[in-house]
């Protein structure tokens, strides 16, 4: 008898998925803990609450970090990105509470670097959590001025890197700021911190629940600096004008909509992030308390499509539940 082609019946794929053991001999791709970043909340006493539209997430008071960092850190988690949720009366017009070595997301880092100094504390760079329009950037006639505002987002990270931050992540879209956040941490000296932009963020419906958690009352919309959802190739033009400016590596946001950006991107030769996003995440919290799917499964098919895209980490608010599950399949 001879073998002809690689057909079927000599071609069976079904002998790759007979048994648990051998479905995990063929896995072409896993999750592991150390894949996941978890994006972290803080607040001021009075808003230390869950977040209405994202089941099980709640904002942390700069005390409770240390004990919840830790635990994360325990679980296998490595790196944590934090977010502020500025109270009302410190917003301004043009952002200067982000100036502050003392604003809220300054006494996170310290505080973080004292109690659990091995954990990576990276920083999201951008005003919207500190301006009363909710906008990214320092608003001229209407819009947001792209280079008045890189001077405020080069001083905002300056002020976050001496508070200890290990990497700053710029998610505020303007032309030509890694260039000059990267220029100005070289003047600085600081050499070493990581530079991880958002170099592709699309002005997405998916963020509604991320602004509720820091307060954010977005007058408007972002169109004119975040990316249009129809848009590919000018996606992959911003990725290469971040790299080619200094960035360590960049994010992707939203996830899921956006796979075929992540699956591209990584031909640009840096680590490609992907960013599980607040409406990502509170659609499949709602489908599930509906009973519609499985949460923990939803969540581990979701980031395994994430690997399969390949990308090389995972920012996601169920990090967290995601590590425990790992824990309990390999224990
Ligand atoms: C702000 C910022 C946003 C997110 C991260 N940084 C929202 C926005 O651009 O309006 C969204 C994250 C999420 O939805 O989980 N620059």
């Amino acid at each position: 008898m001879s073998l002809t082609v690689a057909a079927y019946p000599n071609l069976r794929l079904r002998r790759l998925r007979q048994s648990a053991s051998i479905r995990e001999l063929f896995q072409e791709n896993h999750l592991n803990p150390s894949d996941l970043i978890w994006p972290v909340f803080v607040c001021e006493p009075g808003d230390d609450t869950e977040i209405a539209t994202m089941p099980g997430v709640r904002r942390y008071l700069v005390d409770e970090l240390p004990e919840q960092v830790e635990e994360a850190y325990q679980l296998g988690i490595r790196a944590i990105l934090l977010f502020p949720k500025t109270p009302s009366a410190l917003k301004t017009e043009n952002a200067i509470e982000a100036l502050n070595p003392k604003n809220l997301i300054c006494k996170a880092i310290r505080k973080i670097k004292e109690c659990v100094p091995k954990m990576v504390v990276l920083t999201d760079v951008a005003l919207d959590p500190y301006t009363t329009h909710g906008h990214d950037g320092i608003l001229k006639n209407g819009d947001v001025e792209n280079d008045t505002t890189v001077d405020v987002l080069i001083k905002q990270t300056l002020n976050q890197v001496d508070a200890g931050a290990d990497g700053i992540c710029p998610s505020d879209m303007m032309d030509g700021r890694i260039q000059a956040i990267r220029c100005a941490l070289e003047v600085k000296g600081r050499v070493n911190v990581l530079l991880v932009s958002y170099g592709v963020k699309y002005a997405s419906t998916f963020y509604g629940p991320f602004r509720s958690a820091v307060g954010a009352n977005l007058q408007g919309d972002k169109k004119t600096y975040q990316l249009n959802p129809a848009n590919a190739v000018e996606a992959l033009r911003d990725i290469k004008q971040d790299i080619a400016e200094g960035a360590d590596g960049i994010i992707v946001k939203p996830g899921l909509p956006y796979l075929d950006i992540v699956s591209q991107a990584k031909s640009f030769g840096a680590p490609i992030w992907v960013y599980q996003v607040s409406g990502e995440y509170a659609m499949i919290k709602y489908a599930a308390a509906n009973g519609a799917i499985v949460e923990e499964d939803a969540f581990y098919e979701t980031c395994l499509s994430f690997k399969r895209a390949e990308a090389s980490k995972i920012i996601t608010y169920a990090a967290k539940e995601i590590s425990k599950c790992l824990k309990k399949i390999s224990a």
